[in-house]
């Protein structure tokens, strides 16, 4: 059995760095590529999350677990509409199945324009981090903070741009995760201040079916912060889904 795992905006691959170690080391294939841009990954040329997903399936021959960490979820979202006989499970980790609303939409778009004015991404990790980790990492985590920083300003502005404005125009994705029949797991950070409790709650809702999981002590970029807690939760509904 494959597990694919789909990284968070704005960072890359990196983000699973101890899942593939340990997912590896207990048997499993695991497939975790730089998405859109991202890591060593091309931008693609349009801005849409019909085509991420479609370079994210390239890395994919076979049926597969999928996981998808916040923009991962919406992808892992996306490829259930595109691809819905490739996912054999779907775990969610702090993500949200909601479409952004005016304001959060014409937030994207102005960060969009403003890292590719500036050419630079070390003012949007500045910005971000607070939010993208949980205020036990930001106290307890140097070492966590300063890899989701390097990251971050590792990113080229191209890849930041185009993922906002993909973001910006992804549809409200509830429909989708109704219609998925196959396991599941809602995972987040319990410090997750960007897609907290209430948005879980909402997918657990249309997905009855799904497994949840609160990570304590971790925010929204959970499989960093806890690699150790979320792979016990990986291990456990992997080992159930006979993968
Ligand atoms: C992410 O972590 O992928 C982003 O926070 C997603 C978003 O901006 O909605």
């Amino acid at each position: 059995m494959t597990v694919v795992l789909l990284h968070a905006f704005p960072v890359n691959r990196h983000l699973f760095d101890g899942q593939v170690e340990y997912l590896t080391k207990v048997g499993m294939k695991v497939v975790a590529p730089d998405l859109a841009g991202f890591g060593e990954s091309r931008v693609p040329q349009e801005a849409s999350l019909a085509l991420m997903a479609e370079q994210a399936l390239a890395h994919v021959h076979e049926p597969a677990v999928f996981a998808g960490l916040s923009m991962g979820g919406y992808l892992l979202m996306e490829i259930l509409r595109q691809a819905p006989h490739m996912v054999t499970g779907a775990i969610f980790m702090d993500t949200k199945a909601s479409a952004d609303t005016p304001e959060g939409r014409a937030q994207r778009l102005r960060i969009a324009d403003d890292v590719l004015a500036s050419g630079d991404t070390s003012g949007l990790a500045e910005a971000m981090l607070p939010n993208l980790l949980g205020a036990t990492t930001m106290a307890q985590r140097p070492e966590v903070v300063a890899a989701v920083r390097r990251w971050i300003e590792q990113a080229p502005p191209q890849a930041v741009a185009s993922a906002q404005r993909a973001m910006a125009d992804r549809p409200d994705s509830f429909e989708t995760l109704r219609n998925y029949e196959g396991p599941g797991v809602v995972l987040w950070g319990a410090e997750d201040v960007i897609s907290p409790t209430s948005d879980q709650r909402q997918m657990l809702e249309a997905m009855p079916q799904a497994v949840a999981r609160e990570i304590p002590a971790v925010g929204h970029l959970s499989a960093a912060e806890d690699p150790g807690a979320v792979n016990d939760v990986l291990l456990e509904v992997l080992s159930d889904w006979g993968a």
